[in-house]
């Protein structure tokens, strides 16, 4: 799929991963419009990269909705779904009280990570079914995994939960919409050098960084980016969750 003069769709494109996201879109000639509940952020990279700014809760598919036709009014029927916004917290099971975790708590990072992921897919999709297909195919999905999808450390029941689900249904949701000629795959990125993790102390990120094999590094914001564009240039990318981690595995 090409990206130059396309309309593209960045969830969570107000910060970390999603903004740079947007970022390059922008760059490479996509109509961009960014979807997050944060008005002030979204607001920033919008302003900056010349991109539509529709503020929208995930979780709620009447807010999808308006910001969805809110992004097609601007710019047309989009072709590109990346979606980045999400949460995370670390809660044990049972905590040292001898609490079990919060129920609400649970569902929270279930309902933004996983339906909140789906819900802006099947919309996307649903809309992106009646447009023309550009060549072999209409459009493409990126979600965001993680790897502790795949080796969650403790405290990461729910997020872990959340990001194997988006792992898991990259390869039904693909089956459904080969028919419309529509691909999706999911990205399990490592540690990556967003907000949340720049304002740990350099101790800890020394540390996390020590921990991949190779690069032994953080990644890169841009990093994430560029791989969100050669699945969109792939079409043979299809129905899977590609790990982006340097070989690290979760200690
Ligand atoms: N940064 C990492 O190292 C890393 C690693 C693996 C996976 N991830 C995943 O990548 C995604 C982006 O992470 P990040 O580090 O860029 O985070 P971030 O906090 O910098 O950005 C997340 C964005 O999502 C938005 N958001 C949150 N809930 C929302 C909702 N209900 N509706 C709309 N927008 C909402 C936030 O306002 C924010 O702008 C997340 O799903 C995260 O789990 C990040």
């Amino acid at each position: 799929m090409k990206i130059d003069g396309v309309a593209a769709i960045v969830t969570g494109g107000g910060s970390g991963l999603g903004a740079a996201t947007a970022k390059l879109l922008a760059a490479r000639g996509a109509k961009v419009a960014i979807l997050d509940r944060d008005p002030v952020a979204g607001e920033r990279v919008a302003t900056e990269t010349g991109a539509l700014f529709a503020e929208c809760d995930v979780t709620c598919e009447a807010s999808v909705k308006t910001a969805l036709d809110a992004a097609e009014a601007r710019h047309g029927t989009a072709r590109i779904l990346v979606n980045c916004a999400g949460i995370s917290d670390l809660i044990k099971t049972v905590d040292d009280s001898r609490m079990p975790h919060s129920l609400d708590a649970f569902r929270r990072i279930i309902d933004i990570n996983l339906v909140g992921t789906f819900n802006t897919l099947s919309q996307f999709a649903a809309r992106l079914c009646a447009a023309d297909p550009i060549g072999e195919e209409r459009g493409v999905i990126v979600n965001t995994s993680s790897i502790a999808a795949f080796d969650g450390i403790a405290g990461q029941a729910a997020y872990s939960a959340s990001k194997n689900a988006i792992a898991g249904m990259s390869l039904p949701i693909a089956r459904d919409l080969a028919p419309h000629r529509i691909r999706i795959v999911a990205i399990a990125p490592g540690t990556f050098l967003s907000p949340m993790v720049e304002a740990l102390p350099q101790q800890y990120r020394d540390a996390l960084a020590a921990a991949v094999p190779h690069p032994s590094r953080l990644g890169r914001l841009e990093e994430f980016a560029e791989f969100v564009e050669t699945i969109i240039a792939s079409p043979m990318i299809n129905g899977t969750c590609i790990r982006l981690d340097g070989a690290a595995r979760l200690q």
